[in-house]
């Protein structure tokens, strides 16, 4: 069983199906495709599958254009009906891993797609988890889900976890660049994986088990929650301080070793940042363990949008103005430049708060062409000059690439800019206030 898979990895006559075709599913599919295997695509939302037959993308790193290049192969295919994870011999976990309200990890379409799977499962196959969670959840849920198959670990199947990395926006690394780690429940999945991965990826990484893979991705966003909770702590004292932070930042930056930049912002958001170090709390905490460090960044992370909001009502007040009379425009409401993704994005909670305070709000967002907020619904205004000039403050959110900052620094009366976009593009002028 574990040589014919190698063999078809290895000769890419292994026919691999991806289930959850969305920000992590969809490049990887398409990549796999791309480099010669015959790729299934499996989603239970079937207005994707749609989107999908009909040869168009909906997300922003993968073209329409690259979508028609896969089905044209003829070994691109996609599906709402799980009967597919059967032919496959490889099967690929991308489904989402939120939080619930609580802030506790949501595990739920894992547990449902293992046990799709479970039902479906045949012997030779190689599962594959990418979705990102807590240490313990390949070995100690999904296993035991598969195992109820009959089938036996090692001997008919094969399981391993391997965290997805990608950055979407990020036009310097993609799925093909960004090393891979793998750690399989047995050191034979480990192999498999290694093996399935370095077809496509330039350097792929084993380590020991699927624990030490699980909690590697979680360290890395820890990494990140932590220190952008430090410069947003930092960036809050600078206000009070007068100083500005994006100036410390650049100094500190010419360090050659032992500072690496970070930079505040209006607000976490995204799917992993926000979520990914909170499983690693709740998991600390069921081996009696207080993870502090995530705990307080988060708390000051969330304070951002508040913080933002207050900076407004300060620049109104200098201006002899109050939030029920004025007009704000936010530019830019996803959770980072150049995507289409709106999860937890800061922008969303501004907007509540601003509309609390019964401020005239508008936005404009190139990826974004409606918002519905808890029932209101706005759609994103066309970015002219008499638009802007109507404002009382433009408030940049998400710094995307495509805006012409110049033409808005020009109209603006007043312009918040959460991410320093104008200095870093040489645009300077008083009236434009910094984070
Ligand atoms: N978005 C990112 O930048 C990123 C980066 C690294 C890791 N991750 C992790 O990857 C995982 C997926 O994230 P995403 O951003 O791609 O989520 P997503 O919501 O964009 O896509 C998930 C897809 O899975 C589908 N799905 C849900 N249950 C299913 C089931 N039982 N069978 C088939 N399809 C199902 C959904 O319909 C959806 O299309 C998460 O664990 C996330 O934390 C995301």
């Amino acid at each position: 069983m574990y040589t014919e898979l190698k063999k078809k990895i290895k000769d890419k006559s292994a026919v691999i199906t991806v289930v959850g075709l969305g920000y992590v599913g969809l490049p990887i599919a398409v990549e796999f495709c791309r480099s010669g295997f015959t790729v299934k695509g499996f989603d239970t939302n079937v207005r994707r599958i749609r989107k999908l037959k009909k040869e168009k993308s909906y997300i922003d790193d993968i073209s329409s254009g690259e979508i028609r290049g896969a089905c044209r192969t003829g070994r691109f295919f996609v599906t709402g009906d799980d009967g597919v994870l059967r032919s496959s011999d490889i099967i690929i976990l991308c489904v989402p891993t939120p939080l619930r309200k609580v802030k506790e990890p949501d595990i739920s379409y894992i547990i449902y797609a293992s046990r799709s799977l479970r039902k479906r499962m045949r012997p030779g196959q190689l599962i594959i988890v990418e979705s990102t969670t807590y240490p313990g959840t390949t070995r100690e849920v999904i296993l035991p889900e598969l195992e109820k198959s009959g089938y036996q670990l090692d001997r008919d199947f094969y399981l391993a976890f391997s965290p997805e990395r990608i950055d979407p926006g990020n036009p310097r690394y993609d799925l093909t660049n960004i090393p891979k780690i793998i750690g399989g429940v047995t050191e034979k999945s480990t192999e498999l994986g290694r093996l399935l991965y370095s077809r496509i990826i330039d350097r792929v990484v084993g380590v020991s088990d699927a624990e030490t893979a699980e909690v590697t991705k979680l360290l890395e966003n820890t990494f990140r929650i932590v220190n952008i909770g430090l410069i947003n702590e930092f960036a809050m004292l600078c206000d009070k301080l007068k100083i500005d932070v994006w100036e410390v930042i650049k100094a500190a930056g010419t360090k050659p070793f032992g500072f690496m930049p970070f930079y505040p912002g209006p607000g976490i958001g995204g799917h992993c940042i926000p979520a990914d170090p909170m499983y690693l709390s709740w998991k600390a905490r069921t081996v009696g363990f207080r993870t502090e460090m995530i705990d307080l960044a988060a708390r000051i992370n969330r304070m951002l949008p508040v913080h933002v909001v207050k900076r407004i009502g300060r620049l109104l007040k200098s201006r002899g103005k109050k939030f029920d009379s004025a007009r704000v425009l936010l530019v830019g409401v996803t959770y980072k430049k150049d995507v289409n993704d709106l999860r937890e994005s800061p922008a969303l909670e501004i907007i509540k708060i601003l509309g609390r305070k019964k401020a005239a709000v508008v936005y404009h967002d190139p990826h974004i062409p409606y918002l519905d907020i808890s029932g209101v619904k706005m759609r994103s205004r066309g970015l002219t000059p008499s638009l802007i000039k109507k404002q009382d403050v433009v408030l940049i959110v998400s710094d995307h690439s495509c805006l012409d900052y110049r033409m808005i620094a020009r109209s603006a009366p007043l312009v918040f800019d959460t991410r320093d976009v104008f200095a870093r593009n040489g645009i300077t002028g008083d009236n434009i206030i910094k984070l």
